[in-house]
């Protein structure tokens, strides 16, 4: 370990608050699937930021586009116009179908608290005062502040922070039953994420999105998606709900609208999107022309690189590979698979100490809890890269758990 690192190790331990499980490689530069870090060695990437650096790491288009704009004009207030934020809510909205407005803001949690606000806003004024009760799944995560938290289907995550704020409830995955039963007078609208990611790479079903859809408009309540991390081409299309044939009435996104800079959008539909007014809502930073400079670049580049179809080719034949491993090892219980995100369940409670010796073998994954490794590599990665994982992930797995 190079002193660079000792120095940021020491440092960190003594002034950063320990709210993160740092693992013990320090990262200086990255290039596409690759990182490298202080000592220069080279490591595959098959986390992304958590499914952030979709377009590959350091890509030139949003790198060029901020740092022009930066140089240029970095930040006036939302008071203001600017160029390139109207230019990408146009950007976003063209990709989300039309009849739609966009809101910027910082990060997913963000983006989870503004169409909180936004659909009891709406349901203030179309439907009824007490209509506050957001439904949320199990597993579900969307993100780390109070009503975040409250919305995230988590109780191990909540419980140190209570009391939370009132007004959310949540129902298993996939369940239609469960879901009728909750989507009461109280209710203003359902929040799913089209694919669970923090839960573990957990789908909804087309014909449970279609029935919930059925059920929002039957009722007269709204459906959130959470497209943070499942959105923007990650699993073949621009956004998860497309491939699912189910289209929300507000889609929350963040993670890889600027290729690693910190920005969320909400969209919504016109109709809703109406119920906002000025002073409702707002954030200093959100929406700068930086931001959007880079984030417009990286939808032009995501489009350009016809990445959503790479995500599903690739993600096929990933989840192939993974098969064979688990057939040849039998240390594989569940493969789970939505273009590019991936995950699979492991038979014994080793997938800490997995992850831990693939970072040894120089590739990044990310492991939850006790069995799952989750895989979310750029959508820029090629099937080379994909084997080389593979090939360190068979080793691992035939030997015996330590
Ligand atoms: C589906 C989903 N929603 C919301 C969030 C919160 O996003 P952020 O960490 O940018 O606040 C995340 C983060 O992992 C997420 O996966």
């Amino acid at each position: 370990m190079s002193d660079i690192y000792q120095h940021a190790k020491e440092l960190d331990e003594q002034f950063h608050m320990h709210t993160y499980a740092r693992k013990p490689v320090m990262f200086v530069t990255g290039e596409g699937m690759r990182l490298y870090d202080d000592d220069g060695r080279e490591y595959l990437d098959f986390v992304s930021g958590i499914g952030v650096i979709n377009l590959g790491h350091s890509h030139p288009a949003p790198v060029k586009a901020a740092c022009e704009q930066m140089a240029k004009l970095t930040h006036v207030t939302n008071l203001y116009y600017v160029e390139h934020r109207s230019e990408l809510a146009a950007d976003l909205v063209k990709l989300f179908g039309g009849g739609a407005k966009a809101f910027f803001c910082n990060s997913g949690t963000e983006a989870t608290e503004g169409a909180i606000k936004l659909a009891r806003k709406w349901a203030t004024e179309h439907k009824a005062a007490h209509a506050r009760t957001i439904v949320t799944a199990w597993h579900s995560f969307h993100g780390r502040t109070l009503a975040a938290l409250a919305a995230t289907g988590q109780p191990s995550k909540q419980d140190a922070f209570k009391p939370l704020p009132a007004g959310f409830a949540h129902v298993s995955l996939n369940d239609m039953e469960a879901l009728d039963a909750a989507v009461d007078e109280n209710v203003c609208a359902v929040m799913l994420e089209p694919v669970q990611g923090e839960g573990g790479v957990h789908p909804c079903t087309p014909e449970y999105l279609a029935a919930v859809r059925a059920l929002c408009d039957e009722r007269g309540v709204l459906l959130i998606m959470d497209e943070v991390q499942c959105g923007l081409y990650r699993t073949g299309y621009p956004f998860a709900h497309q491939g699912l044939g189910v289209k929300p009435d507000i889609m929350t996104l963040a993670k890889a609208l600027a290729n690693g800079l910190p920005i969320g959008a909400i969209l919504a539909s016109d109709a809703v999107a109406a119920s906002f007014a000025p002073g409702d809502h707002g954030s200093t930073f959100a929406g700068g022309p930086v931001v959007c400079a880079a984030a417009r670049a990286t939808l032009k580049a995501m489009a350009e690189l016809d990445l959503g179809a790479r995500a599903l080719e690739l993600g096929a034949y990933f989840a192939e590979s993974l098969g064979r491993i688990a057939q040849q090892t039998g240390a594989i219980s569940d493969i789970r698979c939505a273009g590019l995100m991936l995950a699979i369940d492991l038979v014994e409670p080793r997938a800490a100490q997995v992850a831990v010796e693939l970072l040894g073998a120089g590739v990044l994954v990310n492991n939850i809890g006790t069995h799952t490794i989750r895989f979310l590599p750029p959508l820029v990665c090629t099937t080379l890269e994909i084997d080389t994982l593979c090939e360190h992930l068979h080793t691992i797995l035939v030997k015996e758990p330590s």
